[in-house]
């Protein structure tokens, strides 16, 4: 299920950007199909009942209006940083979740907490965060204040909660003394809620039995709701952490447990010096399964059943071979004594990188060998891999603040492909960072209203804003640096960097790179450095092979688009120019604004920009790709990935830069082709085409075309793996065997769709053996759902119900969302916003499958759009979850749903549901609004101009 919401971070990918001799630099793009951290909706959160004791109060609202004068300027606790007087630096956390019985109808946990801090700075105030937490009042106060080293501290003199930045408030009579140390102790009780943040719940069924866990996941602001705790990522501290369980249940947390285990407490040892967003804590009834490698406990836990079937074999195996790949590459000893891997049936994300205890989706970290696809294989490499890698970079180091966030990413990102590269040599899988790359990323990027990869500190200033960075461009754009000869003196500038303040990583960079006396930069490295990040977007390099100028300018999808972010630099880069000239590599050349010469550009994809060229050159590099893709003649090497690239460009460059028939033209050749890569990339680029027409009369010819050109490719398939019944052994062949059945059943190859109905139909017959191999099972399933009626899909549905294997299940999720019957996909709508059914977690994706779906786009449309039902059920609850990141999601929806629109009529509809629904704001899915705005006046105007041609030229050519 790679198309569609639910694609893996697996999809990313790694730009190798500046390549200087002795130093490279790398700009990692990559490519979040995925999210990481894609949250999912929130409810809004249920009023919880109190079973506290009567000392027991919460003070939710800001008291004492004498001392909060609205008329004030803001005060400190309106502001969302913390003002850092005080330092801590260690917590001791006890924590008490109750599982086995809801107290009025809620899950709650009790607990306490001391921390001890540093005072930086004299102050008559500690703010520390906290939420969705009842304190208990001691003398009328949320916290006992005692102090280190027999000072004597002030007293409490006012205490509350202010609820938009999310702070505790201690007003104190006197003022705490720099350099001191003091404890503050807090007892609460939190709702041990089902809302997938902070400490939460998950359920599922064993045995015929519901089972209860408790989990955690605190990235990025989510710590606070289960412990008061300074929760920015640079206040790291140790941590103590002891929990309290039923004695059928055992505990983990960051790190092992430090004593026997009485029966029910654990209590763990303390953590290294972390991160409160990394910190974890679960209490479960799951099975484990274990290998010390070199000193290091690796574990991995799930269900039971998962566990005794073997489904966690694996990731065992890989993960302690990249934990031992990784240390060598970091050249630093992993710096705990345990890795515990858990998967979790309710998370909302692909992972979660937690020290020393990583929470997965199942889908992340089990693999069942019968029936796991080579995708889901590959997902696993990757999840694994990421995660593991941040246990270095961003645990061990860590960003400041969040708007640094893409250095994080970018660096896991990046190093997650070597990680894989080296568990799966076989796969080859650096080839393909191209393909993950080019279709997500260079798109987004290219909308006038994109965002610079780095923000100011100062810029992420609300919890949105937070929750606003875990986007597409933080993963997709993400720019990290590596050295290949002098790695670790870079990361080890990075642990200073992270260790003292300020951040100032270029200043690190360019010192790294003045001692490499061989590298000649244009300029300073900040001014290369800083074009790419402080600006949005990327250039486009035009190669005039006429006049034999190279140029540069800020590539845009609509060339007419208005940019509204100024940008100090102008819009121009210091590009790195790698070309070939007839087959030879040429020097190196850095462009700002001209340069000289030709040829084929961006030779492996060295550079983050887009390559165009005169209309002869282009001509000429096209003839060549249509003659003989393989061989090379005047050109040399166009194949493989060159070739996916020229492809890519020039259909991404479209009508804007060159005439719409001359991408068209590019995909002429894919008759012959059984490769993947340039199989892949022409049809996300084609996707475009699809969208805008799948509803019009341009809509058959298209069809007609695709049906000719995968031909040969599903003949090449049934001849040489038996009808589809085998799998060839290359990574990527077995993903073009993918493509051909996907795109002859979907534009209608009458074969394709007989052997996925008769397969169908096979397996329904004896449900307990599935005849369909993993790797196609959910383009099978899809392609007889979509031709067939309610009995094919009533036995999907059951078969979804039945299994407790996630891989299979979200294969069927997916699947069911293909009928093409409106009553069928009604149905599926009603069932996806129904947690008895699919899982909260799943719900958002289910409606975006449904949503992808033309017949479906229109139903999700309608009952969301300002006169539906969705809306105004949904809507409404989605904006009232505790905070933007649900809107994160929901903003998957609006950009599904305004996918395809290109008509007035849509843009009014469009335009409507954001009048309608601004006075709840659009949060984090704001942005997303005004791309969905943008994109549809921007579909308008391609689609006018460009339609004829398009139709006439799918005509022709599927004659
Ligand atoms: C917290 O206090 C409020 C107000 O008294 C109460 O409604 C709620 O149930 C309490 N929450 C918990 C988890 O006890
Ligand atoms: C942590 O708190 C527990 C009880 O809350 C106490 O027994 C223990 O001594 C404390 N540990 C430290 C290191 O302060
Ligand atoms: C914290 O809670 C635990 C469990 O209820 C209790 O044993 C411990 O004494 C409490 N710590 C303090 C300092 O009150
Ligand atoms: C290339 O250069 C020639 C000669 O200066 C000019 O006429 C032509 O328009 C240029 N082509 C492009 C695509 O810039
Ligand atoms: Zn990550």
């Amino acid at each position: 299920m790679k198309q569609g919401f639910y694609i893996s971070k697996a999809l990313a990918v790694v730009f190798v950007f500046l390549a200087v001799i002795g130093i490279v630099i790398i700009i990692s793009l990559a490519v979040v199909c995925s999210e990481e951290k894609a949250k999912n909706v929130g409810n809004a959160v249920t009023p919880i009942q109190s079973i506290r004791p009567s000392t027991s109060t919460t003070l939710w609202t800001t008291p004492s209006t004498a001392m909060m004068s609205t008329s004030q300027p803001k005060k400190t606790w309106n502001h969302i940083r913390l003002p850092m007087t005080l330092i801590p630096e260690f917590y001791n956390v006890t924590l008490w979740p109750r599982l086995t019985q809801p107290i009025n109808g809620m899950y709650i946990f009790t607990g306490n907490s001391t921390v001890r801090f540093t005072c930086k700075e004299a102050t008559n105030l500690i703010l520390i965060h906290c939420n969705m937490l009842n304190l208990t009042l001691f003398d009328g106060h949320h916290a006992i204040l005692t102090g280190g080293d027999g000072a004597n501290p002030p007293a409490i003199i006012n205490s509350w909660w202010e609820k938009d930045t999310q702070y505790l408030v201690l007003q104190l009579q006197g003022e705490l003394q720099a350099g001191k140390s003091y404890s503050l102790f807090t007892e609460f009780t939190g709702e041990l809620a089902d809302d997938l943040a902070g400490f939460y719940r998950s359920e599922y069924t064993e045995d015929g039995e519901k089972r209860i866990i408790a989990t955690t996941q605190m990235q990025p602001t989510d710590a606070r709701k289960a412990f008061p705790c300074f929760d920015e990522p640079a206040l790291k501290a140790r941590f103590s952490f002891t929990v309290i369980h039923e004695p059928q249940f055992l505990a983990l947390s960051n790190s092992p447990l430090a004593e026997g285990i009485t029966w029910t407490v654990s209590k763990f040892e303390e953590t290294e010096i972390m991160s409160t967003y990394l910190t974890a804590f679960i209490v479960c009834d799951f099975a484990s399964i274990e290998v010390v490698e070199e000193n290091i406990l690796v574990r991995i836990w799930a269900r039971k059943e998962a566990i005794y079937k073997g489904h966690g074999n694996y990731s065992l195996k890989t993960a302690a071979s990249i934990l031992k790949y990784l240390e060598a590459y970091y050249n630093i000893s992993y710096p705990l004594p345990k890795s515990d891997q858990i998967a979790v049936p309710d998370f909302n994300f692909f992972a979660m990188e937690n020290w020393g205890l990583l929470v997965y989706h199942e889908n992340g970290l089990l693999l069942d060998p019968n029936g796991s696809s080579t995708q889901n294989k590959e997902n696993i490499a990757f999840i694994l891999a990421h995660e593991l890698a941040h246990q270095w970079f961003g645990n061990l180091v860590t960003m400041k603040w969040w708007n640094d966030l893409w250095l994080n990413e970018g660096f896991a990102t990046y190093v997650q492909y070597l990680g894989v590269d080296f568990v799966e040599p076989s796969w080859s899988i650096k080839d393909l960072f191209v393909v993950y790359e080019v279709h997500y990323v260079f798109g987004v990027d290219a909308l006038p209203y994109s965002r610079p990869l780095s923000a100011k500190e100062e810029e992420i200033n609300t919890l949105e804003d937070i929750n606003g960075v875990i986007d597409a461009i933080t993963y997709s754009k993400v720019q990290s640096f590596a050295s290949l000869n002098n790695k670790n003196k870079i990361f080890q500038c990075w642990v200073g960097w992270c260790l003292t303040a300020p951040p100032d990583w270029v200043r690190l960079l360019a010192q790294a790179v003045n001692e490499q006396q061989s590298i000649q930069l244009p300029t300073s490295i900040s001014d290369i450095m800083n074009r790419w990040t402080r600006q949005m977007g990327f250039p486009l390099v035009t190669f005039n092979t006429t006049s034999g100028e190279i140029s540069q300018k800020h590539f845009l999808l609509d060339q007419k688009a208005i940019v509204r972010r100024t940008s100090e630099y102008n819009y121009t880069w210091h590009i790195p120019v790698s070309w070939m000239k007839s087959g030879i590599l040429q020097p190196l050349g850095w462009l700002l604004n001209k340069s000289a010469e030709w040829v084929l550009a961006n030779i492996n994809v060295t550079g983050y920009y887009r390559v165009n060229y005169d209309m002869q050159n282009w001509e000429r590099l096209l003839s060549q790709l249509q003659r003989d893709h393989s061989v090379s003649a005047g050109v040399q090497v166009i194949f493989g990935i060159d070739q996916t690239r020229a492809i890519n460009k020039i259909l991404r460059l479209d009508a804007q830069y060159i005439p719409i028939t001359l991408a068209l033209n590019t995909t002429r050749y894919l008759s012959k082709d059984t490769e993947y890569i340039p199989w892949i990339s022409a049809l996300a680029n084609l996707k475009h085409f699809f969208l805008m027409f799948d509803r019009s009369e341009v809509y058959g010819p298209m069809q007609a075309y695709l049906r000719k050109q995968v031909h040969q490719l599903y003949e090449h398939f049934e001849n040489s793996t038996e009808n589809f019944k085998e799998i060839p052994s290359a990574l990527t062949a077995q993903y073009s065997q993918r493509v051909a059945v996907w795109i002859a059943c979907e534009y209608g190859l009458k074969k394709c769709r007989d052997l996925s109905s008769g397969l169908y139909k096979q397996w329904m017959d004896k449900p307990s053996a599935n005849p369909i191999h993993p790797n196609l099972r959910s383009l099978i399933y899809c392609s007889a759902i979509a031709s067939g009626g309610v009995e094919m899909w009533d036995f999907g549905w059951k078969m979804f119900r039945n299994t407790t294997f996630t891989a299979e299940s979200d294969r069927l999720r997916y699947a069911l969302s293909c009928a093409k019957e409106p009553w069928l996909l009604n149905r599926y709508l009603e069932y996806s916003l129904n947690q008895e059914y699919i899982r909260k977690q799943d719900s958002i994706s289910t409606i975006s499958y449904i949503a992808s779906n033309v017949v479906g786009q229109s139903l999700v449309g309608t009952s969301f759009d300002p006169v539906g039902k969705l809306c105004s059920i949904n809507y409404n609850k989605f904006a009232f979850g505790r905070y933007g990141s649900s809107f994160f999601l929901f903003s998957h929806i609006i950009n599904k749903v305004s996918e395809r629109f290109a008509s007035e009529s849509e843009l009014r509809q469009l335009e409507q549901f954001k009048k309608d629904n601004e006075h709840i704001g659009f949060g984090v899915a704001a942005p997303t609004m005004t791309l969905a705005l943008e994109r549809t006046r921007s579909n308008i105007k391609w689609v006018n101009k460009n339609k004829q041609e398009v139709l006439k030229w799918f005509q022709e050519a599927s004659e």
